[in-house]
């Protein structure tokens, strides 16, 4: 690193109010955490790490902690009604409460943020056991969501304090996830700018792009989206809004379904797609199909790319280049009975943007089957 770039990075830490070091957890609330955890444990690899509950002497709810290369899932169930959580399952289904960022300083990340407008969810609070200390903090953002900080550099157990070790069930290997890449909130018509506003203003984000419907457009999904970053590029939230297109679109549907706001997919990020996606399918996951003819004009589209386009093809997987390089991407199926979450597979090979030209692809080579059947 010449002395340039480092006087250049240095003042642009000096400059982030708002210093996040990665995504710490992302925390689920569900019907049946013990039956989720089973679920990412043996079909997406997440490894166990802790829990909580009655066995720990917690006695409101019970939660499961798995890990994969970054990435730390967490899914909790009350053992009662008559509380926020379980009201928050009533409503949305299972879904994602928690947002948790990783910083140096949780009582600084709340007090700069709630100083710009945030509305506090938990003012500084720090949490200790026999491992060390975590200080967290939280913000709200759309819907029932909130950002947790987490402020763990005096801590070296399992996860937070009062959780246990964990052991899971039974063993299952890891299929490859790294990182989250990205997170994505549906917000409601016309709410989208003010999510926005709220990235930049209250958190110190940048907008990373912007395109609107004229870009993602289809007969079923029309959305508008703006990506939201933060300083140092490692926390991507795309925000999505309805645009009319001539159905309901995909985003109308998750906020019909999850009565709110909130999360729509998790984009996690593999070395090796190929690999990573083969192993899901054969555990059982579940992705959107890719018309066939997706495939026959693909090398046209985005040029030279390293994987053989008929193992693309076999596994259903999207390409999508931008000025930088290129990026495989695929996206599962909700994973809950609800329209709602989703996750996304995505392989980076210099590529920064989210897959734009899939969803214009896609359309096409919808359009060119309803064509081949006449019923265009
Ligand atoms: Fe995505």
């Amino acid at each position: 690193m010449n002395t340039a770039t480092q006087v250049q990075s240095t003042s642009t830490q000096t400059a982030d109010f708002l210093p996040i070091l990665g995504t710490d957890y992302i925390e689920f609330y569900v019907g049946n955490a013990k039956q989720a955890a089973y679920y990412y444990q043996h079909a997406f690899g997440f490894q166990p790490v802790a829990y909580r509950g009655l066995e720990t002497g917690y006695r409101e709810a019970a939660s499961y902690v798995l890990r994969q290369g970054k990435v730390t899932l967490v899914f909790t169930t009350p053992y009662h009604p008559g509380n926020f959580i379980a009201d928050h399952i009533y409503r949305h289904g299972d879904g994602v409460r928690v947002l948790a960022l990783t910083v140096p300083d949780a009582r600084s990340a709340y007090e700069e943020t709630t100083r710009r407008g945030a509305k506090s969810f938990l003012a500084p609070t720090t949490l200790s056991d026999s491992d060390g200390e975590v200080v967290l903090s939280g913000i709200h953002t759309y819907g029932d969501t909130v950002h947790v900080f987490v402020e763990r550099t005096r801590y070296r157990g399992p996860f937070l304090p009062g959780f246990a070790p964990w052991s899971g069930f039974g063993q299952s290997t890891p299929v490859g996830f790294k990182y989250v890449d990205h997170c994505v909130g549906n917000v409601y018509l016309g709410e989208m700018n003010q999510f926005v506003a709220f990235y930049r203003e209250v958190m110190g984000f940048h907008q990373l792009i912007s395109f609107d419907d004229k870009d993602i457009s289809t007969e079923y999904s029309a959305l508008m989206s703006k990506v939201m970053a933060n300083g140092n590029g490692y926390i991507k939230f795309p925000i999505n809004e309805p645009a009319k297109g001539r159905r309901k679109s995909q985003i109308e549907e998750y906020l019909e379904y999850y009565h709110g706001q909130g999360v729509q997919h998790i984009a996690l990020a593999t070395d090796d797609i190929i690999t990573t996606v083969r192993e899901l399918r054969r555990r059982g996951v579940e992705f959107l199909e890719t018309p066939k003819a997706y495939y026959e004009t693909l090398l046209e589209r985005v040029g030279p790319i390293d994987e053989p386009v008929s193992v693309l093809e076999e596994l259903g997987i999207l390409v999508d280049r931008d000025d930088e390089g290129y990026l495989l991407q695929i996206f599962t199926r909700p994973v809950q009975d609800r329209p709602t979450l989703f996750y996304e597979v995505i392989q980076r090979k210099g590529a920064k943007s989210f897959g734009k030209g899939n969803f214009k692809a896609l359309f096409e080579a919808i359009e060119r089957e309803q064509a081949r059947r006449g019923n265009l």
